[in-house]
């Protein structure tokens, strides 16, 4: 969790919809599982992100953050590995978001898809509020607040981050230009070796002369390698190597997470407005319910009747779930009327049921324990906090608001 070069840094959040089923398992969470193990991570909860289209009902947010947090911590996201925080309790994203709304247009926010999209398809919530309009800069404040570099979401919150991305160019922009700046570079690149900072200048010539990639590349990496150099520092002739001002804030990549494969009880996607879900801590006579109960191909009516796996939606699960062999079992015994569509459900009922009871055990621990999510909670935002407050700094200092 300790590295210096915050492009490495990961970061990203949910809203509190409450407990957490297959489909957050296997489309996000596996991949914030891989994440934690090669990157620094911050995950939190959009507490004020639920609030701009769930603001009428404040008596289950509390208990829909921690339902999710104790899903993170039992599909294994690790404390010792990532901050898991929550949004409301590191204020400083509210200043941010403030801070940045002075400088966004209009327009911008208007524009993003998700806006209009969302107000049309909402038609029990009035959403023609301020604060729905902000939501994507209110994401924006989370990402830069940790100088994210990368960010995974789904498809459907790639432009939040490349929103993120023009708020970020338009505030370095506008206050990354100290007004001593180029004397201030200089100062920093005499605090490198004679041999660095030599490679430095001239591969700032080569970046700004003749545009060269590889030099902006290799400076960049230069930079990093610079031990002796504070973060603040490393911004500095970071912006100095790309021909702008000190880069007070970072611009995130989007990092894709692969759409998630995981079929609901119905075939269509997994999903909890689909009614279609197996919830991670679903009962275990429950899942074997729901999945017997699951349609079938609907030529299949008796068991003398073979069926067609394609038309099937337990044949999705099954391609989820079973290996090579179980697979072809199934295939033969439906298209040959072999096997029963029960029959044919068991492994699959198995499976998940195999897959969800070590994470329901750990599950029921820390809902014994509210203590020791409380406490991973408490460590998450110290961490939050700690880097919330250096870029404050920074920003606050940048937009000239450091008097007292
Ligand atoms: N808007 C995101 C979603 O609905 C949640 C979110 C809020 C988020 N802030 C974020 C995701 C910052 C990534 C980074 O899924
Ligand atoms: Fe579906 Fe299996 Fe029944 Fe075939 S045998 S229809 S794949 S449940």
């Amino acid at each position: 969790m300790s590295s210096t070069d915050s492009s490495q840094r990961v970061l990203s959040g949910m809203r509190p919809t409450g407990k957490l089923h297959l489909g957050h398992y296997h489309g996000v969470l596996k991949n914030w599982i891989n994440l934690q193990n090669q990157h620094e991570c911050y995950f939190f909860v959009a507490d004020w992100h639920a609030l701009t289209t769930h603001y009428d009902d404040p008596r289950i947010l509390e208990k829909n953050v921690y339902d999710m947090v104790i899903d993170w911590l039992a599909v294994g996201v690790d404390p010792q590995k990532a901050a898991m925080f929550i949004q409301s309790q590191i204020p400083e994203h509210a200043e941010l978001h403030l801070l940045l709304s002075m400088i966004t247009p209009l327009g911008w926010l208007e524009r993003v898809p998700s806006f209009k999209d969302q107000q049309d398809k909402i038609k029990d919530k009035d959403l023609q509020t301020y604060g729905f309009l902000g939501y994507p800069l209110l994401q924006s404040a989370d990402i830069l607040m940790y100088k994210a570099g990368a960010v995974p979401v789904g498809a459907d919150q790639v432009a939040h981050v490349e929103i993120t991305r023009e708020i970020a160019r338009r505030f370095n922009h506008m206050f990354g230009k100290e007004p001593d700046f180029e004397e201030r570079a200089q100062t920093v690149i005499r605090k490198m070796s004679k041999q660095a900072s030599k490679q430095y200048k001239s591969l700032c010539k080569a970046y700004q002369e003749q545009g060269s990639q590889e030099a902006l590349e290799s400076g960049r990496e230069l930079l990093s390698a610079q031990q002796n150099l504070s973060t603040s520092d490393r911004e500095r002739l970071q912006g100095y190597l790309e021909g702008s001002g000190k880069i007070i804030l970072v611009e995130p990549q989007a990092l894709l997470t692969p759409a998630s494969k995981m079929p609901g009880l119905d075939g269509q996607k997994m999903s909890k407005s689909y009614n279609n879900t197996i919830a991670l801590r679903e009962p275990i006579d429950e899942i074997s319910k729901k999945i017997s109960k699951m349609p079938t191909d609907p030529a299949r009516v008796r068991l003398t009747d073979p069926g067609e796996p394609k038309n099937c939606p337990v044949w999705q699960l099954h391609e989820v779930y079973s290996d090579a062999a179980t697979q072809q079992w199934a295939e033969q015994g439906c298209r040959s009327a072999g096997i029963g569509c029960l029959e044919c459900k068991r492994p699959v009922i198995d499976a998940v049921v195999a897959e969800l009871e070590p994470i329901q055990v750990r599950a029921s621990e820390y809902e014994k324990n509210p203590d020791a999510v409380k406490a991973v909670i408490a460590a998450g935002n110290d961490a939050a906090r700690a880097t919330a407050a250096q870029t404050m700094d920074d920003v606050r200092q940048a937009m000239g608001l450091k008097y007292r």
